[in-house]
């Protein structure tokens, strides 16, 4: 047996079928040339028969790729095939995929029409018929053909072995053994696995393949169990998207695979680097968004929070990441910067952010981060330097804002009237301008009465919902000095003119306003 996994793609046929999702011909071959940059084996593209969009895709995907083997999948119905293989017709490597239910449940739900027989024995028999003749028509199409077996994972041994015995007979040159309804328990998965090698004869013709449902999230689990019994294809999806909770994660199953080589000695032919390039467009293109705390390509994967996993981190990377986060993908690990974080991490960041803090400042600046950091779940870069700004590098106020009214809408000039006290003397200016921060900060400057040029201006919420605090960020240059001021409030206009405000008291701190 090879030590060598298939990796088979079907983010754009199983994964497709995750509720109120839908890719159209081009999203198709966008995400199927990410999958070939990848490096899976087989890119299973679509249903061809179940719509002209979806036979399109598979056409144009089969026409495109080069490398990785194409797929369609059918039904154990003519016309299900032959739609694959035309489909396929212009694939340099196409495999048809068809298949069949194997459970009682299935068998009684889906076959239940006395045309089938008139026993469950009877109907039994008559699938195996159908199983058989499904995969030489295939086979009249394609020299590569899977057949699938599905809810395996609930299916009487005897019979599964029966029904794959003869589908290899009839040519099939890969046996997929779907644990449709994610039932199986990877112990009880892993034994399928073995009983199959062991109780089909002729399973040498064929390679097996494991398909894993997520229903009690054991996909991935369920997946190395049936490679760890001898399954040399695994199937899966990009983010472990598909039908309800989905299917096997492929960054899942691969990492895995790769992280602990020495106790699976198996190899796949991915570029582990483009999962997280992966991830990302499949997320987009499906508007399916990756929970943070997703293995191996969740926006937390790599990040790390607590007081000791950031002290053992700095010290040793090793000691709470088993994989590098440039192996797939990630440029690095990050420190999230919490309530949690000792003040090792906060001086680590400190200084990667260029402030080097005496003991004390340090102290001084933990206090107060923790304060920020109680009512934040996370303190950005922004944060810390406002901190800075505020503890360290504080500057006494010339101008104070007293008073601030604006005006604007779709079809009135937007005008501010402000009232700033400039060393402690009240005085007051309105303007207008193209827009209200605009306005805002043209009566600033008549107060400020200085030459100000506005060079940077950022916005950002710091909190979530309609009322969240804005933040405002402003460089201002004047005499060849630049500051940078803050400004926070639940009104954007006036977090924007403390901002100014803020930015003004700097450059009169550096003698420049
Ligand atoms: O889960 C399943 O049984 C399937 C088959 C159609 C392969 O997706
Ligand atoms: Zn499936």
């Amino acid at each position: 047996m090879t030590d060598r996994v298939a990796i088979f793609d079907t983010t754009l046929r199983d994964g497709e079928q995750a509720a109120g999702t839908r890719l159209g011909r081009r999203e198709k071959l966008t995400i199927a040339r990410q999958l070939a940059r990848l490096g899976v084996d087989v890119i299973e593209a679509g249903y061809p028969n179940s719509s002209p969009e979806d036979f399109a895709a598979v056409e144009a995907i089969a026409q495109e790729m080069d490398g990785p083997v194409v797929c369609a999948l059918s039904r154990a119905v003519a016309s299900d095939i032959e739609s694959c293989g035309r489909a396929l017709a212009q694939a340099k490597r196409g495999r048809i995929h068809t298949g069949i239910g194997v459970s009682e449940i299935h068998i009684r739900g889906k076959f239940g029409d006395d045309k089938y027989g008139k026993t469950v024995e009877e109907k039994k028999a008559r699938m195996i018929a159908m199983a058989v003749e499904a995969v030489k028509l295939a086979r009249s199409f394609v020299d590569d053909v899977e057949f699938y077996a599905e809810d395996a994972g609930r299916a009487e041994p005897a019979y599964l072995f029966e029904m794959l015995y003869a589908a290899i007979e009839a040519g099939a040159t890969v046996v997929n053994i779907p644990d449709t309804t994610g039932y199986a328990m990877p112990e009880q998965y892993g034994a399928l696995i073995r009983g199959i090698r062991e109780n089909v004869s002729n399973i040498g013709k064929a390679v097996i393949s494991v398909h894993c449902h997520n229903d009690l999230g054991l996909a991935t689990a369920n997946t190395l169990a049936g490679v760890k019994a001898g399954a040399r294809q695994v199937e899966g999806t990009i983010n472990g998207i598909g039908e309800r909770a989905g299917n096997a994660a492929l960054e899942e199953v691969v990492m895995a695979l790769r992280t602990r080589a020495d106790y699976f000695g198996l190899t796949t032919g991915i570029r582990t680097q483009e999962f997280s390039r992966s991830s990302r467009l499949v997320s987009d293109m499906l508007g399916m968004m990756v929970p943070g705390n997703k293995a191996i390509v969740g926006r937390n994967a790599f990040a790390h929070s607590s007081g000791i996993h950031v002290d053992g981190f700095l010290k040793n990377r090793e000691t709470y990441e088993i994989m590098r986060p440039e192996d797939v993908g990630f440029e690095q690990s990050s420190v999230v910067l919490t309530a949690r974080t000792g003040r090792h991490g906060l001086r680590d960041r400190l200084e990667k952010l260029g402030y080097a803090l005496s003991q004390e400042e340090l102290d001084q600046t933990y206090q107060r981060f923790l304060i920020v950091a109680d009512k934040k779940q996370e303190v950005f870069d922004e944060d810390l330097v406002a901190i800075l700004h505020d503890e360290i590098h504080a500057v006494e106020d010339v101008y104070r804002l007293d008073y601030l009214h604006f005006y604007s809408g779709t079809s009135a000039i937007p005008t501010a009237t402000v009232r700033l006290s400039v060393k402690g003397v009240m005085h007051e200016r309105a303007a207008t301008g193209d827009g209200p921060v605009d306005a805002v900060y043209k009566a600033i400057s008549m107060v400020a009465q200085r030459v100000v040029k506005l060079v940077k201006y950022d916005i950002r919420a710091v909190t979530g919902g309609t009322e969240a605090m804005g933040e405002v960020t402003v460089k201002l240059e004047s005499e060849g000095r630049s500051v940078t001021g803050r400004g926070a409030s639940t009104d954007v206009i006036e977090a924007s003119a403390k901002a100014y405000v803020d930015g003004l008291n700097r450059l009169a701190g550096l003698g420049a306003a």
